[in-house]
């Protein structure tokens, strides 16, 4: 049968099209193959590396102080009750004449609950039964009511003592990403609860926030713990990759100063900004397989989020002796042109720090004043997922894994629900609270 060139052409084409990777075109170079996954990372051992990553990596992120920088607290708790208000609740009073910073909370008897709640069954629904605290709250002599299931009561308490703590769902999200699942590392909790912790994950995720990074705060001194242990894991051979952001940043930075305060009081609040790259950044493992169209985005166009009025400048680097174990990768300037670090990583571990925030393109949406500069491009969502990626690669390099199935299960982010803070007035669109 004769077919005319030109269809056998357009055939040709529509095969290559279907095929889509691995159409070969003319001109071009081909474009990578499986073997050459994680751009380009370790290509030349990929063939031993399929065989010994662990394809199942989980990633500790270590929850911080909820306080009123995330939002107002009085929000947050009326937020979990009506997110929280299940199959199982009990009543709590509180007095009025106490503020939500002192509230004590009083479980009442159930006779009492079943007298106040109308219908006391199962099947009442959030409005029914904020309808009927509000109609019956008015039996009590002078108190206040609220309803809240048994989980989540202490939660609330621990809420409006200023005592509970938080993770923002776009770290959460940001480790997922690249395929990797999230345990949360609890703070104020005792050295053993880390070391036993840190045998079953496969690396951890400092994110952002606004509390001390000494010893102040819960967050500071559990950083200082994880910290050694993965000082000494990777010194000892264990693969072990820490992740810094923003706050984080200045953390594992801190940290590795050796706990001196070296950090400089910047303008760098609400700003979406372009790296400029050291002038040996290939030296470190974060941007060396980059892809060229995502560094030249990177640095020609604002999409990093920058959210911090402390910045590390180039000196503070040197002066600490910070410089001796990390290197400076990239630098972005603040609102009166200071050069500071946007990312670093050790020498001698795997460890990353970023001061912008990448987890912010792709999951961050809230719009406030003073909260509108987040870039969400397209590009800048690639470059979320690239820094993503990165971490995800290290963890994989780590062999640690759960004694069993229903440790893991019972230790996964998943036994949470995050609640949706954004439309409450935070800027981070969900956090879990613990
Ligand atoms: C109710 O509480 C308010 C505030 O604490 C107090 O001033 C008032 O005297 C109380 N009323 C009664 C009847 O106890
Ligand atoms: C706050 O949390 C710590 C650690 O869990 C606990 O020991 C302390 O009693 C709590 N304080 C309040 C006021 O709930
Ligand atoms: C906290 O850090 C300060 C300054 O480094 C130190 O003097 C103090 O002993 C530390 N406190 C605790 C409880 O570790
Ligand atoms: C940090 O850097 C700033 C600006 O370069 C400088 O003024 C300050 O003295 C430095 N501080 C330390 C501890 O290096
Ligand atoms: C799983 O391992 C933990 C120790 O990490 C142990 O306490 C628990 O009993 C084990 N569970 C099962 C089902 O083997």
């Amino acid at each position: 049968m004769y077919l005319p060139l030109r269809w056998v052409f357009n055939m040709m084409s529509i095969v290559q099209f279907v095929w889509c990777g691995a159409a070969v075109h003319r001109g071009r170079p081909p474009p990578p193959s499986y073997d050459q996954s994680f751009l380009g990372i370790d290509r030349q051992n990929s063939l031993h590396l399929k065989e010994t990553y662990n394809n199942r990596p989980i990633i500790g992120i270590l929850a911080q102080e909820l306080t009123e920088n995330v939002m107002p607290l009085r929000h947050v708790a009326k937020t979990l009750t009506l997110a929280n208000l299940g199959s199982r609740f009990s009543l709590y009073m509180s007095h009025p004449s106490l503020n939500d910073k002192q509230v004590r909370w009083e479980r009442i008897t159930q006779q009492d609950a079943s007298s106040l709640l109308v219908p006391a069954s199962n099947s009442i629904t959030p409005d029914d039964a904020q309808d009927n605290i509000h109609q019956n709250a008015a039996q009590l002599q002078n108190q206040s009511a609220t309803i809240v299931t048994e989980q989540s009561q202490p939660v609330i308490a621990r809420v409006l003592n200023g005592n509970a703590t938080y993770i923002a769902s776009s770290y959460v999200k940001f480790v997922e990403a690249a395929g990797v699942r999230v345990v949360p590392i609890l703070i104020n909790q005792n050295q053993e609860y880390y070391e036993k912790l840190l045998k079953l994950v496969n690396g951890v995720l400092f994110p952002g926030g606004a509390v001390p990074i000494d010893n102040t705060s819960g967050f500071g001194r559990a950083g200082k713990i994880i910290y050694d242990l993965a000082v000494a894991m990777n010194a000892a051979g264990d693969h072990f990759p820490l992740w810094g952001t923003c706050l984080g940043f200045e953390l594992l930075t801190g940290l590795a100063a050796e706990g001196k305060e070296i950090r400089t009081h910047c303008e760098a609040q609400n700003r979406a900004d372009r790296l400029k790259m050291d002038k040996h950044y290939k030296k470190g493992r974060l941007f060396q397989h980059i892809p060229n169209h995502l560094l030249k985005a990177l640095t020609t166009l604002p999409l990093t989020a920058n959210f911090h009025h402390y910045c590390l400048t180039p000196k503070n680097f040197s002066s600490s002796g910070l410089s001796k174990v990390f290197r400076p990768l990239a630098y972005s300037f603040d609102a009166d042109n200071l050069r500071y670090v946007a990312a670093a990583e050790a020498k001698h571990a795997p460890f990353f720090a970023v001061q912008f925030h990448p987890e912010k393109s792709p999951w961050e949406w809230v719009t406030a004043v003073g909260h509108n500069a987040i870039p969400h491009k397209a590009v800048a969502v690639e470059a979320a997922l690239y820094f993503a990626q990165v971490l995800g690669h290290h963890a994989r390099k780590n062999t640690h894994r759960y004694e069993n199935t229903s440790d893991e299960i019972s230790s996964l982010i998943y036994n949470y629900i995050p609640i949706y803070t954004g439309a409450k007035g935070s800027s981070l669109e969900q956090i879990y609270i613990f």
